[in-house]
């Protein structure tokens, strides 16, 4: 499928989506603490995204039976919110969510310490989102999808961590996941030529140990192959002539 160009209808229709998304993950990270569970996660998330009158848009999307995927220490992505699931202190927890306004997505996930983490844990939040930010400096017209690729896969295996392979980023506009895939690794070739217009998710997940990953039986939630830490770090991003423009990290509301 050809990747789509927004219009400028389009495109303010996705930077609200993304600010409002930008505004529940500062809420969900402002009420984080431990004892908490992961469906307390969801429900003030879902709140939110329902009080500006938008669609949280994982909500029942493939069958995911919730709003905000919550997923903890060596869950990579895509945990499913549990009433019996309880946040503890020195835990990291991803979360990751999706607002439709007016038929527009955006989509962003942030890893944030329960409490006081470990040195290891902070340091492997720090590179996830550091990665996401080495990816972006390459997201402008002109450059090649490959550009952002290999460069978050270089910067996050410069630090000897494992870059997951099975989960990639996405185009993202009137559907949740669009063309072109983005994955966190190198794909060996170019890849398409990046327009204005263009809008992406960049979201790298990143392990401490091995890139390997499994499904639990949920079906779902994907943990890492050796049990060790991961993180999670996304925005929804517009490619532009100049600097890109990240929709989920506008902190206006
Ligand atoms: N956030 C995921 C992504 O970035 C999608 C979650 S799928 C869901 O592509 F089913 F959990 F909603
Ligand atoms: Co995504």
């Amino acid at each position: 499928m050809a990747v789509s160009i927004k219009s400028a209808k389009e495109l303010e229709r996705m930077r609200e989506a993304g600010r409002i998304l930008n505004y529940t993950l500062r809420t969900l990270e402002k009420a984080i603490r431990p004892g908490m569970s992961t469906l307390d996660i969801d429900r003030i998330g879902a709140e939110t995204i329902r009080s500006f009158g938008c669609v949280p848009s994982f909500f029942h999307y493939n069958g995911y039976p919730a709003s905000i995927c919550v997923s903890i220490n060596d869950e990579v992505v895509h945990g499913i919110p549990d009433k019996h699931r309880i946040l503890k202190n020195g835990d990291i927890v991803s979360l990751d969510a999706g607002v439709i306004y007016k038929g527009y997505h955006s989509d962003a996930a942030r890893t944030v310490a329960v409490g006081e983490v470990s040195e290891e844990a902070q340091q492997l939040m720090d590179i996830t989102k550091q990665c996401f930010f080495e990816g972006v400096k390459y997201a402008k017209a002109g450059n090649h999808l490959n550009d952002i690729c290999r460069s978050i896969a270089d910067f996050a295996e410069s630090h000897g961590y494992g870059v997951v392979r099975d989960l990639v980023g996405h185009g993202i506009g009137a559907h949740l996941h669009e063309d072109p895939e983005v994955p966190n690794f190198n794909m060996g070739r170019r890849g398409i030529r990046l327009k204005p217009g263009m809008t992406l998710a960049i979201e790298p997940m990143i392990n401490v140990g091995t890139w390997e990953v499994e499904w639990l039986d949920d079906e779902w939630t994907v943990v890492t192959a050796d049990g060790e830490l991961s993180a999670h770090y996304e925005n929804t991003v517009l490619i532009t002539d100049g600097e890109p423009e990240i929709f989920t990290l506008n902190d206006s509301l």
